[in-house]
């Protein structure tokens, strides 16, 4: 590992209150023995940030932490601030993971997405199994968004808003919020939000609209219509879960830029590129290719604010437990040694950085 590398390192555990002495032993002598660049760096060198989400058990891994802390810019909790972990029973508060995750990316100089105050998965027990009128579920989703976002207020960059409220074929999704509320919550969210935290930017965010096609076009038509309506709305995330069999989504970066032709921000939050395992050199590389090419649509959209791999290193990736067969989805092996995926993101940073 590089000195200067292995010094900043040393001094993100020393910050995380990991190590007490300089004790970082060079242990990496990879590919970029001789290049000590970050992907934070880089991407702060084109106006951008270069994100990895995380999450609170990792915590007490410090060779991780030693690398989230020094290698990225931007960081997002991947569990912490959802309805579960904030509000386990109704109007019970809990901010302790979520501050734990937020108090590491401010003392590592960190920016921080926060996710998400709306979605229908990992809802806590008392609101999945409970009937609500309609008047109670908005005083409830009110409540929910006002208290976390207040919480937050003037430490996020950016909150996840609304997660995943449209169905493949871009019509509602049927969720408690839809069914109950109507498709209005989605605005009313948002104002929440805003009221809330004036400054943070407001995010929707999906999957699988990467890609021009019904779904993204959707999301398209609803942006639209709430700028007219002068509803608070910021940026469009694009997750960005690919996987190899499902081929390249070649219009991604016509996608961005007709969302940023509308004056919003858009970014890419929760990349990850999977494959049938066992991985191979012939999938990795073509896995590589798949990040630069991420990389680099968004590097040509201005709008583009950023990049956030869900998680960056396959020792923590949420892929092998859903996808069955699936992983090696991120840009770091299970060992933290950083794979062909780690050497295009960082070239194709640094190829924007020169212009
Ligand atoms: C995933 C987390 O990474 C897992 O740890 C958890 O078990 C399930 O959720 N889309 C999202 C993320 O918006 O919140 C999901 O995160 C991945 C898919």
């Amino acid at each position: 590992m590089p000195h200067r590398l292995a010094a900043s390192v040393a001094a993100s555990l020393a910050a995380a209150g990991l190590v007490t002495a300089m004790a970082a032993t060079p242990a990496s002598a990879g590919p970029d023995r001789h290049d000590d660049t970050t992907l934070g760096r880089l991407a702060a060198d084109t106006h951008r940030y270069f994100g990895s989400a995380t999450d609170n058990p990792e915590f007490s891994d410090a060779a991780y932490l030693g690398i989230l802390g020094s290698e990225f810019n931007s960081t997002t909790a991947g569990n912490a601030l959802k309805w579960y972990a904030t509000e386990p029973q109704q109007g019970v508060f809990d901010f302790t993971q979520g501050d734990q995750v937020l108090d590491f990316a401010r003392r590592h100089h960190m920016s921080f997405r926060a996710h998400t105050l709306v979605w229908h998965n990992q809802l806590p027990d008392w609101l999945n199994n409970g009937t609500f009128t309609a008047d109670q579920l908005r005083a409830i989703l009110k409540k929910h968004i006002t208290t976390v976002a207040r919480h937050y207020k003037g430490k996020v960059y950016s909150w996840d808003v609304v997660n995943e409220a449209f169905n493949e074929d871009g019509t509602y999704r049927d969720t408690i919020f839809y069914r109950t509320l109507g498709p209005g919550y989605i605005a009313d969210a948002l104002r929440w939000a805003r009221e809330a935290d004036p400054h943070a930017k407001l995010y929707l965010n999906d999957y699988n609209i990467e890609a021009i096609g019904p779904k993204s076009d959707a999301y398209y038509a609803l942006v639209k219509s709430l700028r007219a309506q002068h509803v608070p709305i910021d940026g469009v995330g694009f997750q960005g879960h690919l996987a190899l069999q499902y081929g390249y989504p070649d219009t991604l970066q016509q996608n961005l830029r007709r969302f940023a032709d509308l004056g919003l921000d858009v970014a890419i939050t929760e990349l990850d590129i999977r494959m049938y395992l066992p991985a191979d050199a012939t999938k990795l590389a073509t896995q590589a290719d798949w990040y630069a090419r991420v990389t680099k649509a968004c590097l040509a959209v201005r709008r583009c604010v950023g990049i956030t791999v869900w998680d960056y290193t396959d020792k923590y990736s949420w892929i092998p437990a859903v996808f069955q067969g699936e992983g090696a989805a991120l840009p770091y092996d299970e060992n933290l040694q950083p794979k062909p995926a780690y050497t295009a993101i960082r070239d194709a940073l640094r190829s924007a950085g020169r212009h």
